[in-house]
């Protein structure tokens, strides 16, 4: 399938503070420890003070003992405090060839840990990352996730 419209084109249309945030996830992937899939994420948080958080999936020889990207953004975060409010969480990956990959939707595992956060701060944050080809824009990580796990 690939990028209808160039994965750079598409960036360079991104709001400011997309960008932004999309550039930390860019930057993460360079630390992904990924030799078993050859995928490699990074995952950026962009907060309201303006701080970017950053995470790239670290896998492991006991495959499941591996993180994703996002979560190990998200609890990076967290574990820092929670200081400033989620503004924009972005995911980017490449594959084995190191060209963008068309689609780095997030797991549902992360999933459920995106809506914990956004609960937790009570206010949305916007959700970029590419999708057959096209950077999409959630307004809202609960979007990915209806009827998330409560008790
Ligand atoms: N992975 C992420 O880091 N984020 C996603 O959204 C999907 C998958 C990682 C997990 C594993 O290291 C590799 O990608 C292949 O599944």
């Amino acid at each position: 399938m690939g990028f209808n419209k160039s994965f750079d084109t598409q960036l360079n249309e991104l709001l400011n503070e997309e960008q932004l945030a999309m550039k930390g996830a860019l930057n993460a992937a360079e630390f992904s420890y990924s030799p078993y899939s050859h995928f490699k994420v990074g995952s950026a948080l962009l907060l309201e003070n303006g701080e970017l958080i950053k995470g790239s999936n670290q896998e492991n020889a006991a495959y499941p003992s591996g993180l994703c990207a996002e979560r190990n953004a998200l609890f990076t975060y967290g574990s820092a405090g929670r200081k400033s409010n989620i503004k924009i969480l972005a995911i980017i990956a490449f594959d084995e060839e190191g060209n963008h990959s068309e689609t780095c939707s997030p797991c549902g595992a992360c999933r459920q840990v995106m809506v914990e956060f956004e609960e937790l701060q009570k206010t949305p944050y916007k959700v970029i990352f590419s999708y057959n080809g096209k950077i999409e824009i959630l307004k809202s990580s609960s979007t990915l996730l209806p009827f998330s796990f409560h008790f």
